[in-house]
């Protein structure tokens, strides 16, 4: 009889992350990596790829997703390495510093933005689509939204980049179908990027700035139903069973996995 656990059972199947240097990337790597995987771990950052890489005994590459010919080459180079490529994880995505009032908010500080977390996404998803099809193989692409994309807290050009994210989403996931290519979004809520034990959510003040986006999101994370940020390892679970058959009938899906952020 066939054990459910055998559809979690990565082995033989490849996975390229990218972002995977550290925080939620270096999670889903790991997870990847616990299912079986062979896991090619890229980042801007390729001494933090490397690393990731040593811990999941995977393979590395220095990549800047906003760069369309470069991404184009990493996933060929992914098939050149590992033999094929079943799925892809658009992970890498900036934030820290980039949000803020509308006003406040630069012409470099939006392209910056959504240079990396759409148009990245947007290449990724177009070369190792391209790539997929023509293996015949079907896959798996997963493109790490925000719960932010449908609440918003973080400033214009992050929660629209994200709400992007998810559209893009859906659009491929009726797109690629046919080829048996499943595309689904992760949408993680509040996720501890900074090491040691996740926070607990009551602890402490909760600090107010008087700017109504970040007091609100303040506000959310202080009463945040789980009662702790997530582990970035917390994410990667949610990325296998995506990556895997145990989600063979999900596509177009957006997936919060935010300890009950968007019930509040
Ligand atoms: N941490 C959270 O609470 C949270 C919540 C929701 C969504 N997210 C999303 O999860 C993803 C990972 O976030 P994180 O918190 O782990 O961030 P992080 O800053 O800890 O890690 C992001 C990684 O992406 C890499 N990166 C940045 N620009 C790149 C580029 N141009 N090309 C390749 N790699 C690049 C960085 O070097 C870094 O290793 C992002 O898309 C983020 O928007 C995070």
């Amino acid at each position: 009889m066939t054990k459910a656990a055998d559809w979690i059972d990565l082995s033989g199947k490849v996975a390229h992350v990218t972002g995977g240097a550290k925080g939620i990337g270096r999670g889903i790597s790991r997870a990847l990596a616990m299912a079986g995987a062979r896991v090619m771990i890229s980042d801007l950052d390729g001494e933090g790829a490397q690393q990731t890489a040593q811990e999941t005994d995977g393979e590395w590459m220095q990549l800047d997703v906003t760069d369309s010919s470069a991404v184009a080459a990493a996933m060929s180079e992914t098939v050149e390495r590992l033999g094929r490529l079943d799925i892809l994880v658009n992970n890498a995505g900036v934030y820290h510093g980039l949000g803020g009032p509308v006003g406040a908010i630069t012409d470099d500080v939006w392209k910056t933005l959504w240079s990396v977390n759409v148009d990245g996404v947007f290449y990724c998803c177009r070369a190792a689509a391209d790539l997929m099809v023509a293996a015949g193989n079907g896959g798996r692409i997963i493109n790490v939204s925000s719960t932010q994309a449908v609440s918003p807290g973080v400033g214009v050009t992050y929660d629209g980049a994200k709400a992007a994210v998810a559209q893009m989403t859906r659009t491929l996931a009726l797109e690629l179908a046919p080829h048996g290519i499943n595309v689904n979004a992760l949408a993680p809520g509040p996720t501890w990027v900074h090491g040691g034990e996740p926070p607990r959510t009551g602890d402490g003040e909760l600090k107010r700035t008087g700017e109504p986006l970040a007091d609100t999101v303040a506000d959310r994370i202080h009463r945040l139903p789980a009662g702790h940020w997530a582990d970035p390892l917390e994410q990667g679970k949610a990325v296998v069973f995506l990556a895997s058959e145990m989600s063979d009938f999900v596509t177009g899906a957006y997936l919060p996995v935010d300890g009950g952020w968007l019930t509040l």
